[in-house]
């Protein structure tokens, strides 16, 4: 496979299910193409090494003085080679066929482990023998532990000065015990869980030598086109905050060197999540405003819960590539936020610096990724190419590149591979049985019940009765365990997964119920084939279970679509078998929101249960039968058609709201001026933080401490809370359950426009059937405050409205005023805090 700086790159490996890989603002100015002079490169260069230094580190223990020292001693020793080697990456082949131990050179038939390719020379370069001469600072994806040990030998016991590898992967749900994909497990809404399960992972890959995952991807997402949706958290930043604080805990623990724990990778900073049209690696452009208050809050809550490492996107940002952007990487990363960790790019994002336009050479790509504070190089190979020659010549200064070194010697001494460089203890090599309970869990709590209507006996359809019956089971997902994993997965044997028939197979077997499986068709099949013995199966049936929706492969990188509905021909087989009359629940896979309008009118259950990983037959059947009820909350709007993309809750308001009108009616007179579709509502099919439960909930009571709060006693502390907002909750159904309380905020008459209304907190609770809880909301200036003109957190004298209730279209609500002070120190209307 060739790759150089023009041709776009291929990325394989046979281990881990990774994706196929194609491949401020004024000190850009200053790092402009074609610029003769040195000069414009050292003041850019001392301008990013001062702010680095500005605030407070992120992360205590990277910046300990033990470590600093021996970072020190170090980085005297150590010659330019080796220093650029610590900011070099090599992507395994994943050939444990042919793996070579040794360190002599590579030949054509013992390629495997040993030759990797430059994809900047396209070399078959020797990795093994880099690290023995301390030229190689990290791999990806290598997998097992004794390939990891073995690359780590001729690190640790050839090398000059003995620095070990880091070894990452992306490791994004799961090892080898596989949970939900991060959409999905953000719809537990549940950040304790997701410490626990990303903790868990953590455990079982460095088992096998890593310790670095390139995990949590925390890109705010509001286009359902785009794959990588899946990958994250969803649209909204205060739940992507708060899953990304959860997965740095469970990954990195309170000590980095503790056995168990990783340094984790905060990707992709930033903005990736706002590719123009939902279209993979497309450009992004947004005002400063809407980068910080949407954007940017999980990336900063990652680096302030102390995230290791943070890795550059593939996008640009308002014209300026994020792996050559300043005004991220140094402004922001590290000059507001004190990032102290490294900053790798992303897949060879330096080399496609080229392809945005913004260098017409490498030398000059490697120039503005470094001094803009790209520290690794992931598998572009321009830093080992092109660094020395541009050190020697002063275009980047040697201080810039000792900084860089710094920082990954700092995070290597932090995890402590100084001292335990090889895999410890037994190495997990399949599920783990201990932790099947707790992805079990995790599926079940990822599950959203859409919809639940009630049948002929006045009973909604779900639970299933656990008395016997006969079930069909239909569809291209039903039986395919292999697709319960999802778009990327870590290192799963498909053998541990546990598919949706082989559990109702178990179940019925207990209860002495039927099951009769017809397959109908294949994901994105257009033959018709399988249609007769699938509707034969349902008319056959008392209840018709139907798993449908996208392959694993259809979302995730490189995975945008256009279209959002179900693929291939399974929406005329959901025709067919609804045909029949049948009762059928609709089980939709998928890895992203998918147009379900036909389904919603016609089909009486829909459950959308993303891709549920290792236990996903149990996890299904348990919530069918009513093991557990549903409590899984949208992380992402479902919308009615295409068209509405991007769509989300949160969005600003405009000058012609269509209130009070019937938006499924094409508008007659002068409802027609109104923003609004002439062909459609605006609103979300299933809108962010919906979902249904088995039981029923009711809301009463909200009310908020104070109605008034003087704009004073904000400047007092911002971190102190300044009222509550409460709700009680009852359950008002007949079974125990699970309720996600949501409590959003609308601030009116502040200079800047404001969203409609925000998520500002959320809570999980479980009540007994008629059991009350009063919920509490904390809100202070963190909650309250917005982005103003000069692009600084700030509050003003304005209202505010507080809703609580069980998703965004909350109705019951309670106001408060923030008040201008009387006294004279505070009399300007806007406190500015900065
Ligand atoms: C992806 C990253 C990933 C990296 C390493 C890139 O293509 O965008 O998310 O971590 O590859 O596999």
């Amino acid at each position: 496979m060739r790759c150089d700086a023009t041709a776009p790159v291929m990325r394989h490996t046979a281990v881990l299910w990774t994706n196929a890989c194609f491949r401020s603002i004024l000190a850009a100015a200053a790092l402009c193409l074609g610029t003769a002079s040195l000069a414009p490169y050292a003041a850019a260069q001392t301008a990013a090494l001062a702010v680095n230094q500005a605030v407070s580190p992120s992360n205590a223990q990277l910046a300990s003085p033990a470590i600093e020292a021996r970072v020190e001693q170090l980085l005297r020793q150590m010659t330019l080679e080796e220093k650029i080697g610590q900011l070099v990456q090599y992507n395994d082949t994943g050939d444990v066929s042919s793996i070579q131990t040794s360190s002599a050179p590579a030949t054509a038939e013992k390629p495997g482990a040993m030759a990797v390719q430059n994809p900047t020379t396209g070399n078959r370069v020797n990795a093994m023998q880099l690290a023995a001469a301390g030229q190689l600072g990290s791999m990806l994806n290598t997998i097992g532990a004794e390939r990891t040990n073995t690359y780590q030998h001729l690190a640790v016991e050839k090398s000059r000065l003995h620095i070990p590898l880091l070894f990452g992967a992306d490791v994004i749900h799961g090892f080898r015990t596989i949970y939900p994909v991060p959409l999905g497990l953000a719809a537990s809404f549940d950040p304790k869980l997701v410490t626990e399960l990303s903790h868990m992972s953590a455990e079982e890959a460095t088992t096998a030598g890593i310790r670095w995952f390139y995990s949590p991807m925390v890109d705010i997402s509001r286009d359902a086109r785009w794959g990588r949706s899946v990958e994250g958290a969803g649209e909204d930043p205060y739940l992507g905050a708060a899953m990304a604080r959860a997965y740095i805990h469970g990954y990195q623990g309170d000590d980095l060197s503790k056995p168990g724990s990783v340094a984790a990778s905060v990707k992709h900073f930033a903005a990736y999540g706002a590719a123009e049209a939902g279209r993979e690696y497309n450009t992004t452009d947004m005002s400063e405003i809407t980068l910080r208050q949407i954007y940017l809050p999980p990336y900063q809550a990652a680096v302030e819960a102390g995230a290791a490492t943070v890795m550059s996107a593939f996008n640009s940002l308002n014209g300026v590539p994020a792996s050559a952007n300043p005004f991220l990487l140094s402004k922001i990363l590290r000059g507001e936020w004190g990032f102290n960790g490294f900053v790798v790019s992303d897949y060879t994002a330096v080399m496609e610096l080229i392809h945005h336009g913004i260098a017409l050479d490498a030398a000059t790509a490697t120039r503005k990724a470094v001094t803009a504070g790209v520290d690794v190089d992931m598998m572009s190979h321009f830093y080992d190419t092109q660094l020395p020659e541009l050190v020697r010549t002063g275009q980047v200064s040697m201080e810039v590149v000792d900084e860089a070194v710094r920082r990954v010697l700092r995070v290597k001494l932090a995890t402590g591979v100084f001292e335990h460089p090889y895999a410890e203890g037994a190495e997990v090599t399949a599920a783990v049985a201990g932790h099947r309970l707790l992805v079990r869990k995790a599926a079940e709590e990822s599950f959203v019940l859409l919809q639940n209507n009630k049948l002929g006996s006045g009973e909604p359809l779900l639970p299933l009765s656990p008395a016997s019956q006969r079930i069909a089971l239909i569809g291209p997902l039903a039986d395919d365990a292999a697709e319960m994993m999802g778009a990327w997965s870590g290192a799963p044997n498909v053998r541990d997964i546990i598919s949706l028939k082989q559990a109702l197979t178990e179940r019925v077997r207990q209860t002495g119920g039927a099951l009769r499986y017809a397959q109908g068709t294949g994901i994105a099949d257009s033959s018709q084939a399988g249609f007769p013995e699938a509707i034969q199966t349902a008319r056959a049936a008392d209840v018709v279970i139907l798993a449908m929706g996208e392959s694993g492969r259809m979302s995730g990188e490189a995975g945008s679509r256009a279209n959002l509905d179900l693929p291939g021909n399974q929406q005329q087989l959901l025709e067919a078998v609804a045909a029949t009359g049948k009762p059928i629940v609709l089980l939709v896979f998928s890895g992203r929101p998918l147009v379900l309008d036909w389904a919603a009118q016609h089909i009486p259950a829909i459950m959308e249960v993303w891709f549920p990983g290792t236990e996903a037959g149990h996890a299904i059947a348990n919530v069918l039968f009513g093991d557990v009820s549903p409590s899984g909350k949208l992380p992402m709007s479902f919308p009615r058609a295409v068209g509405q993309e991007p769509l989300y809750y949160n969005q600003f308001p405009t000058g012609r709201p269509p209130v009070g009108i019937d938006l499924s009616k094409p508008p007659t007179g002068e409802e027609r001026f109104l923003s609004r579709y002439i062909d459609i509502p605006n609103s979300a099919l299933f809108p962010f933080g919906y979902g249904l439960s088995y039981s029923n909930f009711s809301y009463r009571d909200v009310k908020v401490s104070k109605t008034s709060i003087p704009l004073s006693q904000v400047l007092v502390n911002r971190k102190a809370p300044l009222l509550e907002a409460t709700a009680t909750v009852t359950n008002t159904g007949k079974r125990m359950a699970t309720e996600v309380v949501q409590c959003y905020v609308r601030n009116l008459g502040a200079s800047i426009e404001q969203p409609v209304r925000s998520l500002k907190g959320f809570e999980r609770i479980t009540l007994a059937p008629g059991e009350s809880r009063q919920v509490h909301f904390s809100l202070g200036f963190k909650e309250l405050s917005f982005f103003n003109l000069d692009n600084s957190p700030s509050m003003e004298a304005t209202h505010y409205t507080a809703w609580i209730g069980g998703s965004s279209l909350a109705s019951q609500d309670a106001s408060f005023e923030v008040t201008n002070s009387t006294s004279a120190a505070d009399s300007p209307l806007a406190v500015i805090l900065q």
